[in-house]
């Protein structure tokens, strides 16, 4: 790679982690309050690939919290919480927050947790999500927040994998049409899960009254009130780095979700790398990530890395558009003073559709608010030239994965901005070395797409393993490639050393920045009582990115109509994936075209499904197959043969 003629202090730091990680890491390391600081960066003898900081000690909440309240921060405000969808505005202090916590931690200690034991955390985008997840943290527990949108199936999967002595829930969460009872869908898990928690700490809010289960289920804010007032607070308990500071589950090819794990130490040396050299955000200032808690950039970029820099964080419980309109997140930004934001490409593509020329923008005092950032899934170049028409300012694309837990390539505004090549994330960041390789695992010259893989060992903040198995990290990640972590992202490096991912290898689709498994929802349709087989692909869309359309063959022997059990199709992925899935389509054909060796054909179905040119495969069973896919696609107004 060619970085060393890039402008700014990138290459030279890039560099200088490469050159000596144990310096550079050790020196990154020195942003946060240690109760036994690392004297070794990196053990390569531990877990599948090494272990970051393996004699340090040190708690998350004391450096996201404590250190800032107990300091100069203790007025500054910690938490912004912004939420259209109940009309309400809070301003938390560090001051308050540490308050809130250390009660918290105190109810959970009292009713059993304590270090190593993991509490799952079903939750909207209240503040009470982030006490939650940062009273575990207090207290060395393990954290596993399950995104709202998955329905109850999906919660159980989670509760056996993870085993949790406790869940903390809301009663409900907002959504601009409706709102979702959190509760019968937890209530519904426990009961299809083997793996019984021994309480549930509920959050009661006023949109909807949860039942209690008797012996079970304790109401949130008697809990915390009755601690309050008898002055219970829990004190930060320190842990090893390599410790784990939360699971989060991600869709696996398999339909089994992996449990991705990440440990203290090296996440939150990243993230406090990240916040000034990436982001270009200093403390005290304003960062607005408008992801959900549920997902990893909301973990890193809405709770840990913005209070780990001691800036004020915002907590907007709405949507890009419609709460009420296309103008609401320039409102959060003027309001908040926000200088850095981070969405989805789809969140913008939804604004631009609703305000194509940016009026709203001209609503709102932006003086303070410097970049715009986006991951989550491809920005396409329509969208961030929109973008930077309209902010007037730098709109930078960067790659990441639920499993590398912060940037793997990005512009880094704090070391001077390098020239913005739309549709590329950019360059690596530090400890990343990154290298494109052919079928065989050989690196290809710059220029030549292949498969993205990381040379071992990850940085610091990178997962160390899955959850409960070390051998399915391997097997899932290390495998493939002797010597490099497998992404499962295609690409391609040009001269520059500029990263354009084109998109996974693997059956995982994004479907408006949420990650699923295709392989999953297939494995509910086939468990439909009618159905024989079925494929499901992820068909281009201009808001969402692409959208699941799962095609079915009906056993020979039913008489029923295709149409009803279409539709019975479709509430079924609701129900047991979630209304996350944003599986709408349906649709069933005589057969399905395989190959002669019985192989799906699925990657030339979505090239018709996307109007792109097709040829047709040699080794094609029964021609007429695509045929009727095509058509299919055609009769629903989607793609053609
Ligand atoms: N709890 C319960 N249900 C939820 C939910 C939650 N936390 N989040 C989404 N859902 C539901 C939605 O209500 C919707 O249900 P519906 O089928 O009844 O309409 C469904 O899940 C699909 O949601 P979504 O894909 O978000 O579509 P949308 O039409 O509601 O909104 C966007 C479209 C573009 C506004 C929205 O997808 C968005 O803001 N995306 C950004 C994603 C993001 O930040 N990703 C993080 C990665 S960086
Ligand atoms: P998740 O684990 O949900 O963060 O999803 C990770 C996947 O999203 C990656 O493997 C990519 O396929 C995709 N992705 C994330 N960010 C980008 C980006 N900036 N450009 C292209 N794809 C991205």
């Amino acid at each position: 790679m060619t970085s060393a003629s890039l402008p700014g202090r990138y290459s030279e730091v890039y560099a200088a982690a490469g050159r000596d990680p144990e310096a550079f890491w050790l020196e990154a390391a020195r942003a946060l309050d240690w109760s036994r600081p690392p004297t070794r960066a990196f053990d390569p003898g531990s877990g599948p690939y090494g272990r970051w900081f393996p004699d340090g000690e040190l708690n998350a909440c004391h450096n996201a919290v404590d250190r800032h309240a107990d300091g100069a921060r203790r007025e500054q405000v910690a938490i912004r919480y912004d939420s259209p969808v109940t009309g309400t505005k809070r301003a938390i202090t560090y001051g308050q927050l540490q308050d809130e916590v250390a009660t918290l931690a105190a109810v959970l200690a009292d009713l059993g947790v304590t270090k190593g034991d993991r509490v799952v955390i079903y939750m909207p985008m209240v503040p009470e999500a982030l006490y939650a997840m940062l009273a575990c943290a207090r207290l060395g527990a393990v954290h596993s927040v399950v995104f709202g949108g998955f329905a109850a199936n999906e919660l159980a999967v989670r509760l056996d994998d993870a085993r949790p002595k406790l869940v903390l829930a809301a009663s409900c969460g907002i959504e601009p049409a409706r709102t979702v009872a959190y509760k019968p869908l937890l209530d519904a898990a426990i009961g299809l899960a083997s793996h019984k928690p021994d309480a549930c700490l509920i959050l009661q809010r006023p949109q909807c009254a949860a039942t209690l289960v008797d012996g079970r289920d304790r109401d949130w804010a008697e809990a915390v009130s009755a601690a309050a007032a008898a002055g219970q607070r829990a004190a930060c308990v320190p842990v090893a780095a390599t410790d784990p500071l939360y699971v989060l589950y991600t869709s696996g090819t398999t339909g089994k979700p992996k449990g991705v794990v990440r440990d203290v130490g090296g996440q939150l040396v990243a993230l406090a790398w990240t916040m000034p050299n990436l982001y270009g955000v200093a403390p005290g200032e304003t960062y607005f990530c408008a992801s959900d808690i549920g997902w990893v950039v909301g973990h890193c970029y809405i709770v840990y890395a913005p209070l780990l820099h001691g800036c004020t964080t915002v907590l907007y419980e709405g949507k890009p558009v419609g709460t009420p309109d296309a103008g609401a997140f320039w409102r959060v930004v003027a309001e908040t003073g926000t200088v850095c934001l981070f969405t989805a490409p789809t969140a913008l593509r939804a604004i631009k559709k609703e305000d194509p020329r940016g009026e709203r923008v001209a609503d709102h005092d932006l003086s303070r608010f410097r970049s715009l950032f986006l991951a989550g899934e491809r920005a396409d170049p329509d969208s961030v030239a929109w973008a930077e028409r309209v902010l007037d300012r730098p709109v930078i694309d960067h790659w990441w994965q639920t499993e590398t837990g912060w940037p793997i390539a990005g512009n880094p505004l704090g070391l001077g901005l390098l020239p913005v090549k739309h549709g590329s994330t950019c360059v690596p960041m530090p400890g990343y070395r990154v290298e494109i390789l052919d079928e065989g695992g050989k690196p290809v010259p710059a220029g030549t797409m292949g498969t993205i893989a990381i040379r071992l060992p990850l940085p610091p903040g990178c997962l160390p393993t899955l959850w409960g198995s070390d051998e399915r990290m391997r097997a899932s990640y290390l495998a493939t490639f002797p010597g490099y972590y497998d992404t499962s992202d295609a690409g391609v490096i040009d001269a520059d050393g500029y990263i354009t991912v084109l998109g996974r290898t693997d059956d995982i689709i994004n479907v408006a920045g949420h990650r699923l498994s295709t392989g999953g929802m297939e494995a509910v349709l086939a468990s439909h009582p009618d159905v024989a087989e079925c494929a499901v692909i992820g068909v281009r869309d201009t808001l969402k990115g692409e959208v699941p359309c799962g095609f079915v063959v009906l056993k020979a022997n039913v008489a029923r109509e295709a149409a009803e059990i279409e539709r019975e199709l479709v509430a079924k992925v609701r129900d047991e994936i979630g209304p996350v899935a944003a599986f709408k389509l349906a649709l069933t054909v005589p057969r399905l075209p395989k190959t002669r060796s019985g192989k799906i054909l699925r990657a030339t179905m979505k090239r018709i499904a996307d109007h792109e040119p097709w040829t047709m495969p040699a080794t094609i069973d029964d021609a007429t197959a695509l045929d009727e896919i095509g058509a299919s696609l055609e009769q629903r107004g989607i793609g053609g043969a």
